[in-house]
């Protein structure tokens, strides 16, 4: 009857995305900014090929050290110049910083094939991140200046896609612009096109921005130096491996990037399989962040981040070792699949009160920089050091390459990261991984044998009653319904107690004072969540249980899913670690059915006659929120809930909750018998 609560689905967006797009101002920068980061991800394999057509007459070893140099110096800014750039960005006006950024871009990109020497692409690489971090600066904050307050959230998240997505299409754009040089110009030149076409998107983009009209510079540019940030550590104390799990996806993501140029030519590709190979890490890793939260419900995330880092490190095995290009490009895109996965779970992991105010993924982002700018800068030389070798199988030659070997170094050293950061954050100590997996891939979560007979006697003595709650916005009349749904019960001779939330316990009408008065100010929104999982757990030890136990049916005003709607939703926090936290609270107690009363706020509010409490007094936007979060609730486990809507006559919707309980009980009520109990007077009443 009652079943452990499994992670329930969540928005990937915070609500409003879809509102943003009828914003003209917002919708026109967007694709500004879409465009600079077109440019933005196109600079990173040409640059990098040139600098290999550059070197096209020296040995392998210098190749790999002229493209890792370029990627070193595309780095260091991001790493060691942030702050400046915060600080100089904030002092200027956005749209102009953004002009002129895109700007500058076309001409130091345009320079380069014109003066075709390798030191100056080393310098351009240098001169184009250092206007990159401002740009990035500007562009993560500048769209939610142009947005009402409650959609800033969405608008900085929405910032966030126009810089990443472009990535893919940049990768798959220079493969086509490498097949095409490849046959239309000479080798010393096919690098150029690729350089033209970045200085072209940069020009389309400084053409886009100048259209814009103002951008207003209300939104603070917080860019902090990601060196401090790691030195810090995270802010949350409880996540011991997790700095080491992504130091391993980003390991052997980088590794791949920094040898990719020249490996892809021992296996007989330019700069298309280049581009091949890049197309397969960029659009694998957008899929694995797609995947991640997504992906195995009920398996614990921490179990899955740091399976996802031994699964990126396979990967770059494999691409270390097999010797042809297309399996190479496939292989690459699986570790790219990997690690975006890992990168979203440690969100997940790490997320935070307000994710879109205070990054919570700020010291993810400082470790990955970090490892990816000391990952270009060592495996380029180490593959030199190495040198090649010839192997004489008998039946055929096997040519392992310096870049080869040090890939493979790079995978032992990220499978290692990865094997240690599983055992740190395992949460789930002596539970079976493959026991816990298959038990994820069929929706459950795994509960060893010993445990299992246990709980199967509780279960067995306990679950003998009926769990139903009530759940809705303000003013949708759940109350009512649900005393007349207990009315009607009892009437059929069921043991049947009607209690709510907050407030059913001692402690609980003390928690209820706090979280409802007005009175209290400055309450954290993970407090708050906290405090009505108190409630819940004391509800349900103390009322909820027994009653159930005993065989009565429970009946409550408003369950767990007010707390994913309210906080989850309404507050913006993550949807998913409420449900964990609340699944702990109440043991895992899920209701049999759970009646949805919907109404629109401004109704609901309209009918409540005292005065306006600390939930109630919130802006329509955040009951706009909450009602959209039961709606995505209910969607997501239909079978569990009668969604009805409240404005229908009190008497419709009593029959349609009667008929819906009538259903799961246990000993069933012949249909007609409301014929004669609907006259009682206190149902009529
Ligand atoms: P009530 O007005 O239905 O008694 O509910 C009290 C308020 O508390 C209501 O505004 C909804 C809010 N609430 C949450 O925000 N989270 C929760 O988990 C619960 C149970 C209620």
């Amino acid at each position: 009857m009652t079943r452990t609560g499994a992670t329930r689905p969540h928005p990937a967006a915070p609500p409003g995305v879809s509102s943003l797009a009828s914003i003209r101002p917002f919708r026109r920068l967007w694709i500004a900014l879409s465009v600079s980061g077109l440019g933005h991800w196109l600079s990173v394999p040409a640059l990098t090929a040139m600098a290999a057509t550059l070197t096209r007459d020296d040995d392998a070893a210098a190749r790999a050290q002229a493209v890792g140099g370029v990627l070193v110096a595309l780095l260091v800014p991001a790493v060691l110049l942030a702050p400046f750039a915060g600080t100089l960005a904030s002092r200027l006006d956005r749209r102009l910083t953004l002009l002129v950024a895109d700007a500058l871009r076309f001409v130091i990109v345009l320079s380069v094939p014109l003066l075709d020497a390798l030191p100056w692409t080393f310098a351009a690489a240098f001169l184009v991140a250092c206007v990159s971090v401002v740009w990035s600066a500007v562009a993560a904050t500048a769209p939610a200046g142009l947005v009402p307050d409650e959609l800033r959230p969405a608008a900085r998240h929405s910032a966030a896609r126009a810089m990443c997505w472009p990535a893919p299409v940049a990768a798959v754009v220079f493969a086509f612009v490498a097949l095409i040089a490849k046959g239309t110009f000479g080798e010393g030149d096919r690098a150029d096109l690729a350089l033209y076409v970045t200085a072209g998107v940069f020009l389309v983009a400084t053409a886009g921005v100048a259209a814009l009209g103002e951008v207003p510079g209300t939104e603070p540019i917080g860019t902090p130096s990601p060196l401090r940030i790691l030195f810090q550590g995270p802010r949350q104390q409880d996540v011991r491996g997790l700095g080491l799990a992504v130091a391993g996806v980003s390991l052997a993501a980088g590794a791949v990037v920094a040898v990719a140029r020249v490996h892809t030519g021992h296996l007989g590709g330019g700069d298309a399989g280049y581009g091949a190979v890049l197309t397969g890490l960029t659009v694998g890793l957008g899929f694995g962040l797609f995947l991640g939260p997504r992906v195995l419900g009920p398996f614990s995330r921490r179990r899955l981040l740091g399976l996802a880092v031994i699964a990126a490190a396979l990967a770059l095995v494999v691409v270390s070792l097999v010797q042809n290009l297309v399996v190479v490009a496939f292989v690459t895109a699986f570790l790219g699949v990997a690690a975006g996965a890992a990168w979203s779970t440690a969100a997940v992991v790490l997320a935070g009160d307000e994710p879109s105010e205070d990054r919570p993924d700020a010291f993810p982002r400082s470790v990955a920089l970090v490892t990816a700018l000391v990952v270009v800068a060592a495996v380029p030389p180490l593959a030199g050091v190495i040198g090649s070798r010839h192997y004489d199988l008998g039946d055929g030659d096997y040519d392992f390459q310096g870049t080869g070997a040090a890939l493979l170094i790079a995978a032992l050293l990220a499978l290692l990261a990865g094997l240690v950061a599983f055992r740190r954050l395992d949460d789930r100590h002596g539970v079976p991984l493959v026991a816990d997996l298959r038990a994820a891939l069929h929706g459950r979560v795994y509960t060893p044998p010993e445990q299992a007979v246990v709980e199967d006697r509780r279960v067995a003595r306990r679950e003998r009653g009926v769990f139903i709650a009530f759940e809705g916005g303000e003013g949708a009349g759940k109350t009512t319904q649900a005393r007349l749904a207990a009315i009607w019960l009892r009437d059929h001779g069921y043991d049947v107690i009607t209690t709510q939330e907050p407030g059913a316990t001692k402690i609980g009408m003390r928690l209820r004072a706090m979280l409802l008065d007005r009175e209290t100010t400055g309450l954290s929104s993970r407090a708050e969540t906290l405090l009505y999982a108190a409630d819940r757990a004391d509800h349900v030890a103390n009322v909820i249980r027994p009653a159930m136990e005993r065989g009565a049916i429970v009946v409550s005003d408003r369950y767990v899913d007010s707390s994913l709607a309210y906080q989850g939703y309404g507050r913006e926090q993550p949807v998913e670690e409420i449900a964990r936290v609340n699944a702990w609270a109440t043991g895992g107690l899920v209701p049999d059915l759970t009646v949805l009363l919907e109404v629109p706020p401004q109704t609901g509010l309209g009918r409540l006659s005292a005065p306006a409490d600390r939930i109630e007094s919130e802006p329509n936007e955040f009951h706009e929120r909450v009602r959209a979060g039961f709606h995505a609730l209910a969607e997501a486990e239909p079978e569990r809930y009668l969604v009805l809507d409240a404005s229908r006559p009190q008497g419709e919707l009593s029959r349609e909750i009667q008929y819906r309980i009538r259903e799961i009980l246990p000993d069933p009520i012949p249909a007609g018998t409301e014929d004669v109990t609907s006259t009682f007077p206190i149902i009529t009443d």
